[in-house]
């Protein structure tokens, strides 16, 4: 049985890079589902339709990652047969053997509710803005704003709403470098997929 990963997150908490680190060293396969939306929003035309017809070309476009395309890709990820026309690929994606990380909104809540862990990635507001600032050359505080923007769209549509999964683990990376995070995550799947190397609970001399 394939081991899935699931891991979530508002915009720029640091998931992605989690989630392949994770894929690099369990050998799995990662897909940034966020791509998805983002190609979408980024092809114009009727969204649906777009997203019916993705190709690889259009996920290969350079110009996925700016603020603008983020927002585009939230307005396109609201509407609900956007979201149906991309559930079949994701779950085949995340069916194959040895395993695979897939990071987005709704992995843990409607893609793979059956996912062997769930993880939910969180950072503060400011620390987000600035790394995400940072990677695509843009400026902090209108970051900032793009990225509340978009997290309060994401968190309030009713198809697929961001939230944790109730069995989600969560990871704060306000504080963590990014070796930090990915031990802290790799030991959660570490811990699933060899119990015994759990850390265990030992109870103080009586
Ligand atoms: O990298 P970042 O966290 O900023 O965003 P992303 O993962 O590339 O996702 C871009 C947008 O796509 C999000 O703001 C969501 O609106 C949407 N999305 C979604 O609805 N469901 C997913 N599984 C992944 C992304």
């Amino acid at each position: 049985m394939p081991f899935t990963i699931a891991i979530d997150g508002p915009a720029a908490s640091g998931k992605g890079t989690i989630a392949r680190a994770l894929a690099a060293r369990f050998g799995f396969a990662h897909l940034d589902t966020g791509l998805l939306y983002r190609a979408v929003g980024a092809k114009g035309g009727d969204p649906a339709q777009a997203a019916q017809t993705l190709s690889g070309a259009d996920l290969a476009r350079t110009d996925l990652r700016s603020n603008e395309a983020g927002q585009a890709a939230s307005r396109v990820a609201a509407i609900p047969e956007v979201r149906a026309a991309l559930v079949a690929f994701q779950r085949a994606f995340a069916a194959q053997e040895p395993g695979a990380v897939l990071d987005g909104r709704d992995i843990g809540t409607v893609i793979c509710p059956d996912a062997a862990l769930k993880i939910y990635v969180i950072a503060s507001d400011e620390t987000r803005a600035l790394r995400r600032a940072a990677e695509i050359g843009a400026d902090p505080a209108a970051t900032l704003a793009a990225l509340r923007e978009r997290d309060a769209r994401d968190a309030g549509r009713d198809a697929a709403p961001l939230r944790p999964a109730d069995d989600a683990i969560i990871i704060d990376t306000t504080d963590l470098s990014i070796p930090e995070a990915i031990e802290r995550a790799a030991a959660l799947v570490e811990a699933r997929i060899r119990p015994s190397s759990a850390p265990k609970y030992s109870a103080p001399p009586a």
